[in-house]
């Protein structure tokens, strides 16, 4: 049985995707083949693993049942960890999913074959409220959501708890891009930790230029700077995710 992450938010640019590939990329170096779904039309995680951001027949084949999934995983530079990449036919992933029979199941659907392949699957979801991230709240057990410690980030949390139903997914909100000289930022931190107690974790990741220039090494931090604070603080983070588990 696959364990299936999504890092997501309403809100964009708030740490999604350097979240779903260093935190993959941690998971697969710990021995556990893992798999990551870029789910954003833009990308960003394909990129970041140098892989061709191409599915043959689009997502709407995919979506539909007709494609071979086993066929369109690459793999990355990483033992033990494959991506199947994003497309930009992805953009149109909710009419896809719209026209289709039980459209909320879809994505759960695609993952099904692969369970017995992976131990983490992660969902690298692009920031929106719609079928598709209805589509992934099914589709996973865990949503990894990055919040920046900045003054509407408690009804940002309000509002996802909101989408989600009884029987969605666990919710692990993590702090990100947290800058530990703003009095702002420790504010927000410890009121949101006082209203959520279980959902919030205790490690967060700090501001830091290190993330930043995963755009330029397109490698995970752990590859090029892994004694920084940020790499530290994602190795963290991933002890943290799993002794919740
Ligand atoms: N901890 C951090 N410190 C500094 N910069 C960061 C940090 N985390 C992410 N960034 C930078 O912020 C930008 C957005 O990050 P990222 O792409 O991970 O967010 P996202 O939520 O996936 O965005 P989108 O909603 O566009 O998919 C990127 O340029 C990234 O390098
Ligand atoms: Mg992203």
């Amino acid at each position: 049985m696959s364990t299936v992450f999504a890092t997501y938010n309403v809100k964009g640019g708030v740490g999604k995707t350097s979240a779903a590939v260093n935190l993959a990329r941690l998971a697969a170096s710990g021995g556990a083949p893992t798999l990551l779904w870029d789910l954003d039309p833009q990308g960003a995680s394909t990129y970041l693993f140098r892989v061709k951001p191409k599915v043959k027949g689009g997502g709407k084949a995919l979506v539909r049942g007709r494609s071979d999934v086993d066929a369109l995983i690459k793999g990355t530079d990483h033992e033990g960890l494959d991506l199947l990449p994003a497309d930009f036919s992805y953009r149109h992933m909710d009419l896809a999913l719209d026209g289709a029979k039980k459209p909320t199941a879809r994505l759960a659907r695609v993952l099904e074959p692969l369970a017995g392949e992976y131990e983490y699957t992660f969902l690298d979801c692009p920031p929106s409220v719609s079928l598709v991230s209805e589509s992934v709240f099914e589709a996973a057990d865990v949503l990894l959501v990055p919040i920046i410690p900045a003054t509407l980030s408690s009804r940002t949390f309000d509002q996802i708890e909101q989408l989600l139903s009884d029987e969605g997914p666990r919710v692990m909100a993590f702090f990100s891009m947290v800058d530990r000289r703003k009095r702002l930022h420790r504010e927000v931190m410890r009121q949101l930790r006082d209203e959520q107690p279980a959902a919030v974790l205790e490690t967060a990741i700090p501001a830091a230029a290190d993330v930043e220039r995963m755009g330029a090494q397109r490698r995970p931090i752990a590859d090029f700077a892994p004694r920084s604070a940020a790499a530290r603080a994602y190795g963290a983070l991933w002890q943290e995710i799993r002794t919740r588990l």
